[in-house]
């Protein structure tokens, strides 16, 4: 099997690459990644010097990126996307130009030829936000709240009107909040680790009491694994990893793990359009897929934890130049 993996030095693409060259021995791995602020090779150390992996620079809005990765692929892994709300709020127009018109410009190429399969790897927020009770299902109708949510939606329902309209043999995954090695500490739990490391504030938006279901990122690789050897064509999949906190209870722990103060934390003015709980309903993908989230969310965390004190150079590194000007903007004047 020769898939073509988007967006593999991000986070989870980075995890999905370490994941598939050690489970499937006889696949092959072409990356293709215009490397973003978010975009870092050194998530791939692991896996560089294997002859099964190759990384294409490019870019999923630009066609002829595209087309410069080579021809034939068993499947189309796809997970390149601008990923972080808050930018979405300062400026959506990379939000558009990568998720939307990206993932457009890779289904044509499929279709022309490129791939066979096609996986959209996309998030719960597509569902919008819940009250107290419920958890979303696959029938629960689509309500983007956010410019980045509402890029998601877009890029989906073109896999569907592709899956329909021109018969591609199309799949979709939604997951929830992920987190584990390697993820951009711009996002919650690596933001704090961080933060709380350095002795720095923690910022807790509004009440702290929005809710999020979180799942170890390895589960989520092998849940798009699972998918993508052994989901329908045209179905959408839900993965999640049964784990819902309120940020601050998440926040708090954090703090006992790693033996800070909860004095550090500081309630910082609400995100705009904060959506309050995601919850989801993965029954289908276990019932179907043979696929189940296997880490408590307890282990999970320590785990985690313990990868960010152990890799403090890759944190730091990160951490500098261009993410700065980010961090000023969006948290420097509350
Ligand atoms: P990330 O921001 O860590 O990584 C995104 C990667 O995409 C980077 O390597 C970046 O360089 C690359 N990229 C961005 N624009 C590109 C372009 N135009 N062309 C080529 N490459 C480009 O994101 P992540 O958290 O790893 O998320 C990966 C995917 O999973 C996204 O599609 C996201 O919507 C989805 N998802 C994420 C989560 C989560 O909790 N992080 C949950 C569910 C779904
Ligand atoms: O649900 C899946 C989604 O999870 C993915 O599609 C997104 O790509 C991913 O970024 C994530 O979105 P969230 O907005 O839920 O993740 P984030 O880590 O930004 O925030 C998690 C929660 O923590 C959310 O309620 C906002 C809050 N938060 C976040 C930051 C960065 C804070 O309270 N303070 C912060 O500084």
């Amino acid at each position: 099997m020769k898939i073509l993996v988007t967006g593999g030095a991000g986070f989870i693409g980075a995890n999905f690459i370490q994941h598939v060259i050690r489970e499937r021995a006889d696949w092959s791995v072409v990356n293709l990644d215009v490397l973003t602020y978010a975009g870092n090779l050194e998530n791939l150390k692991p896996v560089e010097d294997d002859p099964r992996y190759r990384f294409v620079r490019g870019d999923v809005a630009d066609r002829d990126w595209v087309e410069a990765t080579g021809e034939g692929f068993d499947a189309i892994v796809h997970f390149a996307a601008e990923s972080h709300v808050d930018r979405s709020i300062l400026d959506a127009s990379d939000f558009v130009n990568t998720n939307v018109l990206g993932t457009q410009n890779l289904l044509d190429w499929a279709r022309a030829g490129g791939a066979s399969r096609f996986v959209q790897v996309s998030t719960d927020e597509v569902y919008g936000s819940l009250g107290a009770e419920g958890k979303f299902t696959e029938d629960t109708p689509l309500a983007p709240n956010s410019p980045y949510s509402a890029s998601k939606t877009a890029a989906d329902l073109f896999c569907r009107a592709a899956f329909h309209t021109h018969g591609q043999d199309v799949v979709i995954t939604r997951c929830s909040n992920n987190y584990g090695a390697y993820q951009f500490p711009e996002k919650l739990i690596p933001l704090m680790i961080a933060n709380a490391l350095e002795g720095e504030s923690l910022p807790v938006y509004g009440d702290g009491m929005n809710v999020r279901d979180w799942i170890h990122v390895e589960d989520h690789c092998a849940g798009v694994l699972a998918v993508l050897e052994r989901g329908e064509s045209g179905e959408v999949y839900n993965l999640g990893g049964n784990s819902e906190r309120a940020n601050l209870d998440l926040v708090r722990g954090l703090l006992d793990i790693l033996g800070k103060p909860h004095e550090l934390i500081r309630f910082v003015k609400d995100r705009p359009g904060h959506d309050r709980r995601y919850a989801i309903d993965a029954s289908k993908a276990e019932a179907t897929l043979g696929w189940t989230p296997r880490t408590t969310f307890e282990d999970g965390l320590r785990a985690t934890v313990d990868w960010y004190v152990a890799n403090r150079e890759w944190w730091e590194r990160v951490r500098s130049g261009a993410y700065r000007e980010y961090y000023e903007r969006q948290y420097g004047s509350r």
